[in-house]
């Protein structure tokens, strides 16, 4: 099964129907272009918090606000008729308990016009996301790297290897028990995700996480080639997009310093 030749829009149910079947595929996005040009192709879109790196020149994710994720949430909503829109919860905004994640989440929803959260977070999580689901709030969870926790995790390392893949399988496990309708997997080996895959009853989608989970997401700006201060090894470049808009940028301010534009064409006649 496949949402992209449905008309109507994607809800977290049909993302959950759609495991084990066609690879569900997701595209982050901050902006209502971007939403336009994916909402025929992608059966989501995530407004992610790494809206603070690509866009706004953030050294990490841990400094995006709940107003932030609201604008870039409503600039999304403008752009899409069909896919379904999941909106990440910011850090800071749901961690301390199940009713303060509530009253952000409900925000978000409320707000944008989401059809669903995204937040971080395995066995610790998995009472908030219940807390959530059960007062209407759709929740997509997320484990594996968790980049909200990377002071304690110790960088953006792949996680799950060796002794610790029992960890990373309960995580998935709890997220799954607490009603989350799917999970993104972040940088985890291809055995585990392949194992988390087989062992849960909702999709995963990898980011990072091999072709073996259900689906797959990507950070738009990684694949564009617009957002170029690191490569992850998880990404792969679709576009050059960054260095055609250099090359136009420098094209521009050739043609305005030797005078060639504006053209006669580009003005009015008296
Ligand atoms: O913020 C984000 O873009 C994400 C994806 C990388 C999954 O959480």
């Amino acid at each position: 099964m496949s949402t992209t030749g449905q008309s109507r829009a994607v809800t977290p149910s049909d993302i959950k129907d759609m495991k084990g079947g066609t690879p569900i595929v997701s595209l982050t996005a901050y902006t209502t272009p971007m939403a336009q040009l994916m909402d025929a192709h992608c059966d989501f879109v995530l407004v992610g918090d790494s809206v603070g790196m690509v866009l706004h020149g953030l050294p990490s994710t841990l400094q995006v606000t709940l107003d932030m994720m609201i604008l870039h949430g409503q600039a999304v909503r403008r752009g899409l008729d069909r896919a379904l829109m999941v909106v990440d919860m910011p850090f800071g905004s749901y961690e301390a308990s199940p009713q303060v994640a509530f009253a952000a989440a409900a925000r978000l929803m409320a707000e944008t016009g989401a059809g669903a959260v995204k937040l971080e977070g395995g066995v610790h999580m998995a009472e908030t996301i219940a807390f959530l689901v059960e007062r209407g709030i759709p929740v997509m969870a997320h484990v594996g790297l968790t980049p909200q926790a990377i002071h304690t995790l110790g960088g953006y390392k792949v996680q799950g290897r060796g002794d610790a893949a029992p960890m990373l399988m309960a995580d998935a496990q709890a997220v799954s028990d607490a009603g989350a309708f799917a999970v993104v997997l972040e940088k985890v080996p291809t055995g585990l995700a392949t194992k988390i895959t087989e062992a849960l009853p909702i999709p995963t989608i990898g980011i990072g996480a091999s072709a073996h989970c259900d689906g797959q997401v990507l950070v738009v700006d990684d694949m564009l080639g617009l957002f170029t201060a690191f490569k992850p090894k998880f990404v792969k470049r679709y576009a050059d997009l960054g260095s055609q808009a250099e090359a136009a940028v420098e094209a521009y301010a050739q043609e305005v310093r030797t005078r060639s534009f504006p053209a006669e064409e580009h003005g009015f006649a008296d």
